[in-house]
């Protein structure tokens, strides 16, 4: 057994245990290596910043981990079939999604998972810079390989995003919002973008990556001042911060199980759910499309996950592209 896989089998230990002491001989057990053996790793994992206790005849506890979004500590009792099995950690990067593509050219396996502390290059949609402070916030890119046509691709977005506003709801209890096509916000400030980016044929997706940028700890101050949207973050609607951690893990989780129940039973529980953390269903907006500016009030969404916009004239609109700004009043 590698010195990496043996830590990452110690932690899933203690993560087992809750507050609980694990003797020695039991680790020593569970993973068939010597007790110094297993000395030595709780030393490294100590350098890594886990705090552990070791008390004479009771054995080891973990009494804290560090808020790194290293792979062994979100994978401690991470409940996932698909979504981050491997986890790749980088301290920094350029972007992710740039990583994450590379990967997935080079055959990586479905539900790799790319994190980084940093991004020098993050990217955003349309062309902007998706601001990637150190050691505050989450910056992921998870590759999959689903089997479909490349036109259906789109509809991926639903999935991210149902993913990340459940899994923000989940860890923080704030009642977070999707905005069409791909924005989560909080009291209608934004606090998570995707990305999704794509390899394929005409007939065949290669890979997919879905890029998750969640703003956690960040504070007021460390935001760009040009900011088109209105933006937040968990802490300061929290007025304390999360644990990068345990929000990885549980979006992890949230996206194997939205991702696996679209793989099953198609597009239509995603977009119901999605549906249903929309806030501007029947609502009156402008919609700033590449042809030009449009209002209407929202009739729904198609299965394609396009916008449907009745407009003034009674005519149907299905919007592909665009951003929303809600206007006052609803239908
Ligand atoms: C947006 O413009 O709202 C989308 C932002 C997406 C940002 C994430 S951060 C992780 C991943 N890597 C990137 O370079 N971008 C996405």
């Amino acid at each position: 057994m590698s010195s990496k896989s043996a830590r990452k089998e110690i932690l899933a230990l203690f993560h087992q245990r809750g507050d609980d002491f694990v003797s020695g001989a039991q680790i020593s057990r569970a993973l068939g290596v010597s007790r110094t053996a297993i000395w030595k790793q709780i030393e490294a994992l100590r350098k890594l910043g886990y705090d552990i206790e070791a008390v004479t005849s009771r054995g080891y506890r973990l009494r804290a981990t560090p808020d790194t979004l290293l792979p062994g500590a979100i994978q401690a009792g991470l409940q996932t079939t698909l979504i981050g099995r491997d986890i790749v950690y980088l301290e920094s990067t350029d972007s992710t999604n740039q990583h994450a593509y590379t990967l997935g050219e080079s055959g990586a396996v479905e539900g790799t998972t790319v994190i980084a502390d940093f991004q020098s290059g993050g990217k955003g949609r349309l062309g902007r810079r998706w601001c990637s402070p150190a050691g505050v916030n989450f910056y992921g890119s998870i590759l999959v390989r689903p089997v479909i046509p490349s036109y259906c691709a789109p509809r991926l977005t639903f999935v991210s995003a149902v993913a990340v506003a459940e899994a923000i709801q989940a860890s923080s209890g704030l009642p977070a919002r999707v905005k069409w096509p791909n924005d989560v916000l909080i009291g209608g400030r934004k606090v998570a973008g995707l990305l999704n980016e794509m390899s394929a044929e005409t007939e065949r997706i290669h890979f997919v990556v879905f890029g998750i940028g969640v703003n956690l700890n960040m504070d007021a101050e460390q935001f760009p001042p040009d900011l088109r949207y209105p933006a937040t973050s968990l802490r300061i609607e929290l007025g304390r911060s999360v644990s990068r951690v345990a929000f990885a893990r549980e979006l992890l989780q949230q996206l194997d199980h939205w991702y696996r129940l679209y793989l099953q039973d198609g597009i239509a529980p995603v977009l119901a759910r999605w549906q249903e953390l929309f806030d501007l269903m029947d609502q009156q907006v402008e919609i700033e499309t590449p042809q030009g500016p449009l209002r209407g009030v929202v009739a729904g969404l198609d299965e394609d996950g396009a916008l449907l916009l009745r407009l003034p004239s009674g005519a149907r609109e299905r919007i592909l592209a665009g951003d929303v700004r809600p206007l006052a009043g609803k239908e």
